[in-house]
């Protein structure tokens, strides 16, 4: 993966394609990770016959411990690895690369990485789609961050301005991997109560990913140790 993953999954990526599915869940439009298997290259197996589901407006918690393969899961429920084996679907339907914004949108541990720094925020912004005042609003964004270069944004401000593009792009899922680890206690606080009061007004199923367990309890329907699913124990949803 390059150092700067700019465009994120915003273009030229997956959507929803109408193919059959005997996986149809049952009437809900459920974020589904089958029998993934991963491997970087030759190397071992990372993870093998990985089963994880997300329901819409559901925040699953997902922990574990370092190097166990969170952000690799991560990174193939969105889009951006291919798995060797298994697939991802949303209700049944499996995701296919379309010109469109990708339906799981991922916001990673340091902003700094995934925003072009050649960019003002502005056009950063959006990259994920349009934006609304009300998107700003909610995130506490000033407007007039809006005409700065990212090396003139704090962390925190940052992290903000890449959740509104990934919200910005109208996600059915969010992944949240390590979103706030970087920040202080109230700003995580904060960020974490305004995703979780949008997840509600959007219906959004969000995975958070997070080696700090305490908040993962305070923001999670549920939790999923990496371990246990990676060992299979997960039972198939
Ligand atoms: N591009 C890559 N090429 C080869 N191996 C990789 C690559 N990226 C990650 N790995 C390896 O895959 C394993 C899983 O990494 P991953 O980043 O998914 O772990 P993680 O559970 O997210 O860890 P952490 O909690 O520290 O973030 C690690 O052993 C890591 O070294
Ligand atoms: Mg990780």
């Amino acid at each position: 993966m390059s150092e700067f993953m700019f465009h994120s999954n915003l273009n030229n990526q997956n959507n929803l394609i109408k193919n059959k599915l005997q996986l149809k869940s049952r009437g809900e439009t459920v974020l589904q990770a089958r029998e993934i298997s991963y491997r970087y290259g030759t190397g071992s197996w990372i993870m093998e016959d990985v089963n994880l589901g997300v329901k819409p407006g559901e925040v699953v918690g997902l922990t574990g411990k370092s190097g166990a393969g969170k952000t690799t899961l991560a990174k193939i429920i969105a889009g951006y690895l291919k798995p060797n084996h298994g697939r991802v679907t949303i209700d049944g339907y499996l995701l296919q690369e379309k010109n469109a914004p990708h339906p799981v949108q991922l916001v990673w541990q340091h902003p700094e990485k995934v925003i072009n720094p050649r960019w003002r925020m502005e056009k950063t912004l959006l990259e994920g789609g349009t934006y609304t005042d009300e998107l700003l609003q909610d995130l506490e964004i000033k407007k007039d961050w809006l005409r700065r270069w990212p090396s003139e944004l704090s962390g925190g401000e940052l992290q903000r301005i890449c959740l509104a593009r990934a919200l910005g792009a109208s996600p059915g899922y969010l992944i949240a991997d390590e979103m706030t680890t970087m920040l202080d206690a109230i700003t995580q606080a904060q960020i974490w109560h305004t995703v979780l009061h949008m997840v509600e007004k959007k219906n959004i199923g969000v995975l958070a990913i997070s080696h700090d367990n305490a908040l993962l309890n305070r923001v999670s329907d549920r939790m999923v140790d990496f371990s246990m699913i990676r060992d299979k124990y997960e039972t198939k949803k």
